[in-house]
């Protein structure tokens, strides 16, 4: 063999597994949910990896009074109390949260952390509760405010995601909640499910051994009813003390204590479940009126004349994604990014093409 031979044929060997490698090439270095910042030490972007499958990080990590705004790309997210919090949402209007959970942009109830702000009105109830291992905030949203669309049954984010890259990418979670100096602490394990214009963010106390229990990511398909149960009311806005949820997924039957598994998408639409989550006590309620709580936000303008327009859906029947109480299947058809599938209303389409298929 030739030596150009040779070196030709070297070359199109490290051709192929160069593509082979970058074809498999989906998770990072470390993944999102093994990194850890100083809130006044952030990078630009926690997310460095370069040539991987889903692309590079959507926005950034440092945000300040040059970021703040509409065309905000913050991806760094606060939860502090029911009237500093955000949530994460797409940047662009009209979206579906499980095409865009990779790209989601933290929309805030403050405007000073460099993020965008919910626009006035969005927040129609809002529960934030304190528990020992947890901080949580449900509520019901107008969810085409921030971006989603208004049939969007809506998915999770969460710092894990089928790569280890996190939803979004990139996405960090800080809270004050459990320093006595006011000082954020990076939350390390948090869920936070978007849809059916119902919201819900749990956020994990750090420093307690079952952080990754109570915010448990793999139940992406069930909704805020089943990961966060909870009792808010649409048009009350209030701040409780409450005790600890079970562990999403687990459940006690006859004495048992039962693990609940979720059926991969293929097997279609979650028709039944074989539980009813229990909605923890809670105590030490305060209720607010919204335009105290949310008055930086602005007020809602009167000539909204695009906001009484809104297709609301009644809330009848079908499928409130994000959580409300009634509790079955239907509204359990909760999706996104743990897993990393694709669902959405996708979903539900489907599971007739599969009707079809088997028929
Ligand atoms: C403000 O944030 C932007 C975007 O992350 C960054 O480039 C800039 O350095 C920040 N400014 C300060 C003073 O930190
Ligand atoms: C919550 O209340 C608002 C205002 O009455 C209403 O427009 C909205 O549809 C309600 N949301 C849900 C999910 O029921």
């Amino acid at each position: 063999m030739s030596s150009v031979t040779r070196s030709l044929l070297a070359a199109s060997i490290a051709a192929i597994s160069v593509s082979v490698v970058a074809q498999g090439n989906k998770f990072p270095q470390v993944p999102l949910n093994d990194k850890r910042f100083e809130y006044n030490q952030l990078p630009y972007k926690v997310d460095t990896d370069v040539g991987l499958e889903r692309g590079v990080q959507y926005g950034y990590n440092i945000c300040n009074s040059t970021t703040t705004g509409a065309q905000s790309k913050c991806q760094t997210a606060i939860i502090n109390s029911i009237d500093d919090f955000c949530l994460w949402g797409p940047p662009d209007p009209d979206s579906l949260v499980g095409n865009t959970e990779g790209e989601a942009v933290a929309w805030c109830t403050d405007p000073s952390h460099g993020t965008r702000t919910i626009p006035p009105g969005a927040l129609q109830g809002v529960q934030f509760m304190k528990t020992p291992d947890y901080i949580q905030v449900v509520g019901f949203i107008d969810q085409t405010k921030i971006n989603m669309r208004s049939d969007d049954y809506g998915g999770e984010m969460d710092p894990h995601g089928a790569d280890l890259r996190g939803n979004p990418m990139g996405g960090l979670l800080y809270s004050k909640a459990w320093s006595s100096g006011g000082d954020f602490k990076q939350v390390i394990q948090w869920h936070n499910f978007m849809g059916a214009n119902f919201f819900c963010l749990k956020a994990c106390d750090p420093s307690k051994p079952n952080d990754r229990k109570f915010c448990e990511h793999i139940f992406d398909r069930i909704g805020c009813a089943y990961n966060a149960p909870n009792k808010a009311q649409n048009g009350t806005f209030e701040s409780c003390m409450g005790d600890n949820q079970d562990f999403p997924g687990v459940y006690t039957q006859n004495g048992q204590v039962m693990t609940y598994t979720q059926p991969p998408e293929e097997l279609g639409v979650i028709a039944t479940m074989p539980y009813q989550p229990k909605v923890p006590a809670s105590s030490q309620c305060t209720q607010y009126q919204s335009q105290t709580l949310y008055a930086k936000l602005g007020t809602v303008s009167t000539s909204a004349s695009a906001s009484a327009g809104k297709p609301t859906g009644s809330g009848s029947g079908s499928g409130l994604g994000g959580g409300t109480q009634t509790g079955t299947g239907q509204r359990a058809q909760q999706t996104g990014g743990a897993v990393g599938v694709r669902v959405g209303v996708g979903m539900v389409v489907l599971g007739f093409v599969g009707v079809f298929l088997l028929a």
